[in-house]
């Protein structure tokens, strides 16, 4: 478990399941994504989450407004399912619910997600992407620190060819630039 000033990063909880769902079948937050999730999609992905905790012993921590106790959606460090030009790589990812966007809540969770990764974790570099219409996800990744250069840019291999959400940029930051 990880405080900040407004904010609890932690393991998921049964009870975050319904609020998690909630917001993957939000038109909102999936609009950059490839497509909103059912109840039973989004279960899977909480699942896939936690085995990761447990295969990895790190993860996309469920974030906890401590003003409310209320679940607003995750942040955290994951290994990409696919290949790429950059992998092996270990991304550090957001996904909140819109209610809660606008508040700097995903800078604040993203800032000591990073210092995990290269505190205890001890990693050497995390990558982020996103596709480059997602202004609200790029200026986090910039507001932490990642750099972006174009010639890091890449065609998801998940997604079909011609597909508008096809093209990612790449973002990075290395330890020593994090210190
Ligand atoms: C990406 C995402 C997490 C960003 O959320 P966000 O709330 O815009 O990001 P931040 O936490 O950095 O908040 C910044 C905003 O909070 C405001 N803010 C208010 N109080 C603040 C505070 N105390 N500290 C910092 N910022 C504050 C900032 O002014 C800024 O507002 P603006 O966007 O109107 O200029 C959110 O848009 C999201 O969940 N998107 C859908 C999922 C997604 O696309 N994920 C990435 C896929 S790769």
């Amino acid at each position: 478990m990880i405080e900040t000033e407004r904010l609890i990063l932690r393991r998921w909880r049964a009870a975050d399941r319904e609020a998690f769902a909630a917001l993957n079948a939000s038109a909102e937050v999936c609009k950059f994504l490839p497509k909103r999730l059912t109840r039973e999609e989004s279960d899977a992905f909480a699942d896939r989450i936690d085995d990761h905790f447990e295969t990895r012993g790190f993860g996309l921590f469920a974030v906890e407004r401590k003003d409310s106790g209320a679940f607003i959606g995750f942040t955290g460090l994951a290994v990409p399912r696919f290949d790429a030009p950059f992998m092996s790589a270990v991304e550090i990812g957001w996904r909140l619910d819109h209610a809660h966007w606008g508040k700097g809540f995903a800078t604040e969770a993203a800032r000591v997600a990073l210092a995990h990764a290269f505190g205890p974790l001890g990693l050497e570099e995390v990558v982020s992407f996103t596709v480059p219409m997602n202004t609200r996800s790029r200026a986090v990744m910039e507001k932490i620190g990642l750099q972006h250069d174009p010639a890091d840019d890449f065609d998801h291999p998940m997604l079909e060819p011609g597909d508008p959400l096809r093209r990612h940029v790449l973002y990075r930051i290395g330890r020593e630039r994090a210190a």
